[in-house]
């Protein structure tokens, strides 16, 4: 989940990134990639969609990533983020179920009773998004947006970053989430902490992230469902390719501080894969207490706390959420099913996406 900093700091207040791009705009990451600012043909393509992304987009290489341009203000903190032995990572290409999956970790951790007094406290005080902050616009009147980075960080600059400053600060057992790759965390990231992984069948992932892209004006998308079938396709969706994401966490599927985790499993049947969680994390939770974290992170009750989760205000301001969008498809807990591709896809657009899961999934994985 995205959002921008404060109500000050509107969408049409971005600022760009403070990163010193060379002549030839690219710039040498602590990650070994080379990051080039999107420019011409490719450039006018996305911002046409994507009219949000107007600070910038890269490209990063090797890989192609795609972020907006501030994540290179970041990248060297992100890269070289200590974790620590009793972290648990959560992470997910962005519409796998990361949000679920960090409530489920969180609560099996710290609150299997039902009976933590922070419970209710919002997602990214409890569990920080820490490549959040590349989406908060840079701005002389920054303000920080995080309850607990006030309270945690007292005199620290929100520009640095609020998650990770917030994150660094927060005492153990950290419960962390991430949309990035392995290959954009810091490189020992399993030899230090846990990772649980959510991969998520590509054509609901697809269809969820456009939801995502027409709910959230941050990263606003204005054109139709085949156009975006065409940038996910074509690896142009931020935090791409999908592909390559799920391939560097497949090939590390057999870590033993790596849990892989199939959304679909997880509906499907969550007391078994809360089981395996249990395992996983060493949590040792009774019958009753996992019962009481499916129930407690059930779709209905997430999306009954969507507004004590994600803050109230922030989902009822228009120039955050696409109000029109949120009441006629629903808010971010958009409708958490598995398989509903099937009703939204044409022929022609199930192809393409086969076509794609053909070409570049080609590496074992089999979805749900
Ligand atoms: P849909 O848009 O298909 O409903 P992320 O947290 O990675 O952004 O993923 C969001 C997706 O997970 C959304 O999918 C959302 O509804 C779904 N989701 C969130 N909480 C869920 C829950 N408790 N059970 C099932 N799906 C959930």
């Amino acid at each position: 989940m995205v959002r921008p900093g404060s109500d000050k700091q509107n969408v049409s207040q971005r600022h760009t990134s403070s990163i010193e791009m060379t002549e030839t705009k690219t710039t040498s990451l602590v990650s070994g990639h080379t990051a080039s600012l999107l420019e011409g043909e490719e450039w006018a393509a996305l911002i046409k969609d994507f009219p949000s992304y107007h600070g910038g987009l890269v490209r990063l290489f090797p890989g192609r990533w795609l972020y907006p341009q501030r994540f290179c203000d970041f990248s060297e903190k992100l890269f070289n983020f200590q974790f620590r032995e009793e972290d648990v990572l959560v992470m997910t290409y962005p519409k796998c179920g990361t949000t679920w999956t960090q409530e489920i970790v969180w609560t099996m951790r710290n609150n299997p009773g039902l009976d933590h007094p922070e419970a209710d406290a919002e997602a990214f005080d409890r569990v920080p998004f820490l490549d959040m902050d590349m989406f908060t616009p840079l701005s002389e009147e920054m303000v920080s947006i995080s309850k607990a980075f006030k309270r945690l960080c007292p005199g620290a600059d929100p520009r640095d970053g609020e998650m990770v400053q917030l994150a660094q600060a927060l005492a153990d057992p950290r419960t962390l989430k991430t949309h990035l790759p392995f290959s954009l965390i810091s490189a020992n990231v399993l030899d230090n902490a846990k990772v649980v992984y959510v991969a998520r069948n590509p054509k609901d992932t697809m269809l969820s992230y456009l939801h995502h892209h027409r709910l959230f004006r941050e990263q606003e998308f204005v054109g139709s469902l085949e156009k975006f079938v065409d940038h996910f396709v074509n690896d142009n969706l931020v935090y791409g390719p999908y592909w390559l994401h799920l391939k560097e966490a497949w090939e590390r599927r057999d870590h033993p501080n790596l849990h892989f985790v199939f959304y679909e499993d997880l509906k499907a049947d969550i007391m078994s894969e809360l089981k395996r969680l249990d395992a996983f994390l060493g949590t040792g939770l009774s019958h009753d207490q996992l019962a009481n974290v499916a129930k407690y992170t059930s779709f209905g009750e997430m999306k009954a706390r969507e507004e004590k989760t994600l803050d109230k205000e922030f989902m009822n301001n228009e120039a955050f959420v696409n109000q029109e969008v949120r009441n006629k498809d629903g808010g971010f807990f958009r409708q958490g099913k598995a398989g509903d591709w099937k009703n939204k896809l044409s022929t022609e657009l199930v192809e393409k996406m086969e076509k794609w899961i053909s070409q570049k999934c080609d590496f074992g994985i089999n979805f749900k």
